[in-house]
């Protein structure tokens, strides 16, 4: 960790890596932790003293009673859903209400931007993104078409506001034939939202962490999504719709790019997809069912099953330039601990042309595999790198040779306690 600056930390893949983990680990060396992207389609699940929590829209930080956490102006924020996960953390005795601090730039997400989530997945047939419905498109379009509602609005005229936003909303719906849906109980929940909303500081969030970072403090920005999900550099049009690389990190919080320290790349040992769009390493067969089984690849956020498959090395490379990694953090190596053949893209392939780089569209390639002999060793209980098998030591190294990135740490299973330093 850096004084004075921003740290990133991102996943690199297509989300769901397990940033909450280790941004939960991280926290003590930080003074703040900031989200910068995405909403509550980010299901950031941390098991902390035995319980677990599925945060979506606070950051990972927030567990750490002595640490400031913000969801900055790059986020976008659904008011009932927000209150819903921040009740969970009060019940279970967390104070959260002075050291959770929201940008008034970041957007609001209204009941109507879900419906309209829904309406546009619907009117798209089979070309649907397969979006977690929460309204994060229609949000982050509206921010770009500047119609939208920011949380500082809920401190200026908001009632106006959002009435005509959502009459707005509603005249789209009847143009697009989508008539049929009622969000009374929503709208009743998000009101609610809004008034529970103004307890907590909503603040310039960008002034205040240009102020931590000129007092020499330093800051852990959390991702969320993937590198591939992100809206200019992933798998479009099968992305979100916020910059989840690095580059996110400048806009989404306010802080220049000459403030940014270290940036950890999250990536698991092998591949997972939720929802549609293109992914060469997709295993149809019982090793995909038996890494989504042994994984417990499901969706945090909508349960649905995770498409499994074997690490992509075309795209981690692609991934760590594109947002400059400089450290490289691997989890649940130990999903791999029974698997005795384990296999890594190292190309793509379609009609006799091979590519070792990331194409413009990689829908219709295929992957080419190098294999790795397993390990078959069960690694959930190791502590130091010392104790790791042969196999696994050469897996890393190829893994490092071929991104010229250091692998510092191996994730061996859920507990913070098997987070293991490579010491480098
Ligand atoms: P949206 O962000 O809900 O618009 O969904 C767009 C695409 O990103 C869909 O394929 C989702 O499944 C995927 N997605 C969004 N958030 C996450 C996440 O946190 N983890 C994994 N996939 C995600």
């Amino acid at each position: 960790m850096n004084k004075g600056k921003v740290d990133a930390l991102l996943g690199i893949v297509f989300g769901d890596e397990g940033k909450g983990k280790v941004v939960d680990v991280f926290t003590p060396g930080y003074d703040v932790v900031a989200r910068f992207a995405g909403g509550p389609n980010a299901g950031h699940t941390i098991i902390f003293e035995g319980k677990k929590f599925v945060l979506r829209s606070i950051p990972s930080g927030i567990f750490d009673e002595g640490k400031i956490n913000i969801i900055g102006n790059g986020c976008v924020i659904a008011p009932d859903l927000f209150m819903a996960e921040a009740m969970e953390l009060e019940t279970a005795g967390y104070s959260i209400k002075d050291r959770l601090h929201i940008s008034k730039r970041a957007h609001l997400i209204l009941p109507t931007h879900r419906v309209l989530d829904r309406a546009y997945e619907a009117a798209k047939g089979k070309a649907k993104v397969g979006t977690t419905g929460k309204g994060i498109g229609p949000t982050y379009s509206e921010k770009a078409s500047r119609t939208g509602l920011r949380v500082g609005d809920i401190l200026e005229g908001f009632t106006a506001k959002y009435q005509a936003l959502k009459a707005r909303h509603e005249q789209i719906l009847k143009d697009l034939n989508y008539t049929d849906y009622d969000i009374t109980a929503e709208e009743e929940a998000w009101l609610k939202g809004i008034e529970y909303m103004r307890q907590f500081p909503l603040t310039d969030t960008e002034v205040e962490l240009n102020e931590v970072l000129k007092a020499g403090k330093n800051v852990l920005a959390e991702g969320a999504q993937g590198t591939l999900l992100d809206i200019d550099h992933g798998t479009y049009p099968f992305v979100s719709s916020s910059n989840t690389v690095s580059g996110g990190v400048c806009t989404g919080l306010g802080v220049a790019p000459n403030t940014i320290g270290e940036i950890f790349g999250i990536f698991k040992a092998y591949s997972t997809r939720v929802g549609s769009g293109p992914f060469p390493v997709e295993l149809f067969d019982e090793t995909g069912d038996k890494l989504r089984e042994i994984g417990h690849e499901y969706g945090a956020v909508t349960g649905r099953n995770r498409r499994c498959g074997w690490l992509d090395m075309v795209a981690l490379k692609y991934a760590i330039m594109v947002n400059g990694v400089t450290q490289l953090i691997m989890m649940k190596a130990d999903v791999l601990d029974t698997f005795p053949t384990i296999r890594v893209c190292v190309a793509y392939e379609k009609d006799g042309v091979t590519l070792n780089h990331m194409p413009y569209n990689t829908e219709g390639w295929n992957a080419v595999y190098k294999d790795f002999p397993g390990w078959q060793t069960d690694l959930t209980k190791m502590t130091s790198p010392a104790e790791f098998p042969a196999e696994l030591n050469d897996y890393i190294k190829f893994i490092e040779q071929e991104t010229g990135v250091p692998v510092t740490i191996v994730s061996v299973g859920p507990d913070r306690a098997q987070t293991i330093n490579m010491e480098k």
